[in-house]
């Protein structure tokens, strides 16, 4: 009889023939930079998140570098906003600054700068207004305005999440004609329009005003749209395909792997985390063995960088 409960009896077979591994290596970690001072704001609905102004993120940064962790995305969160987003492409806006700031004293950290408008606009879409819709060609006006500037803040690798028609295309283009062909672009590419994003909205203040975002990310219901996404902004120029949210769209992600011969990323969101933060302070499931099952499927799904608050924590228990 064949018995593949030989190769489970101990430890050490098990991890002999262990498929997939996790590790600090394939991480990046979401920050929220708040514009103003003295401000370390840990998110409600996101325990162990925070908010935090630059002068009093060294010791986040620090403890980063320390646990081995080598990227992060940024997200910025400004005073001013305006109908079209413009603090996006400030020079001294709030992101830029943090950059400058984290480039010239963490050297060893890799910088990932979240393209979008929605913490920008006063209405919370992700791109001008024209009615009650997002105007698609419009708003890439503006991304080669912000996607320059992000550049110029000297970020290692940009990635678009506002899901507008050609906006990868326009991307590249701008980096290219201004000396910046080797800026990596990581899209988010397969975007789907989710209940799980609650929580970061509170956490970024980007909540729409009104309606939704239907009309620009993507119906959960589909599959095959996701590997058109995918193909549309490989033809553009991505180089890295991001699909999010990670957890209910793990058989996306598979799909995703297979088709294409790119990195894939997978984002672990806001949702996904406070749920299993909220689960497991009930005592109702043990959180971080949930948590490191949970990063384990991503990248058993074929993930090959994951996204996830829960960064710093896996990493000590990795370690
Ligand atoms: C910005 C953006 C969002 C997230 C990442 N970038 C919010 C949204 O699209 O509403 C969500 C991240 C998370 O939930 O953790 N467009």
């Amino acid at each position: 009889m064949f018995r593949p409960r030989r190769l489970r009896s101990n430890p050490q077979i098990r991890n002999l023939v262990r498929e997939t591994t996790l590790s600090v290596n394939d991480f990046i970690y979401p920050m929220f930079i708040e514009e103003g001072e003295n401000i370390r704001k840990e998110i409600i609905s996101m325990p162990g998140i925070y908010r935090t102004s630059i002068d009093r993120l060294d010791a986040e940064l620090q403890e980063l570098v320390d646990l081995g962790i080598n990227s992060i995305m940024l997200f910025g969160i400004p005073k001013k906003k305006d109908a079209i987003g413009s603090e996006s492409w400030n020079s001294e806006g709030v992101v830029q600054q943090a950059a400058r700031y984290i480039k010239a004293k963490y050297p060893q950290l890799y910088l990932v700068a979240d393209i979008c408008f929605c913490e920008y606009t006063d209405h919370g879409h992700c791109g001008v207004l024209d009615g009650e819709t997002v105007n698609n060609d419009e708003t890439l006006l503006n991304l080669e305005k912000q996607t320059l500037s992000m550049a110029e803040a000297g970020f290692d690798m940009l990635a678009p999440s506002g899901m507008m028609d050609g906006g990868i295309g326009v991307m590249r283009d701008v980096l290219d004609l201004n000396g910046y062909e080797n800026m990596p672009l990581m899209a988010y590419a397969v975007k789907y329009s989710s209940a799980f994003y609650g929580p970061f909205r509170d956490a970024a203040d980007s909540a729409p005003s009104f309606g939704d975002r239907k009309t620009y990310q993507m119906d959960p219901a589909n599959r095959l749209e996701a590997i058109k996404e995918a193909t549309l902004d490989l033809q553009q120029g991505a180089d890295i395909l991001m699909v999010k949210p990670a957890l209910s769209y793990l058989d996306i992600i598979r799909e995703v792997k297979d088709q294409f011969d790119v990195p894939i990323a997978a984002y672990n969101v806001s949702g996904e985390y406070a749920m299993v933060k909220a689960a497991a302070a009930n005592g109702w499931i043990d959180g971080e063995k949930v948590m490191l099952e949970k990063l384990m499927s991503m990248k058993r799904a074929g993930a090959d960088i994951i996204l996830t608050y829960h960064a710093k924590e896996a990493a000590k228990l990795l370690i």
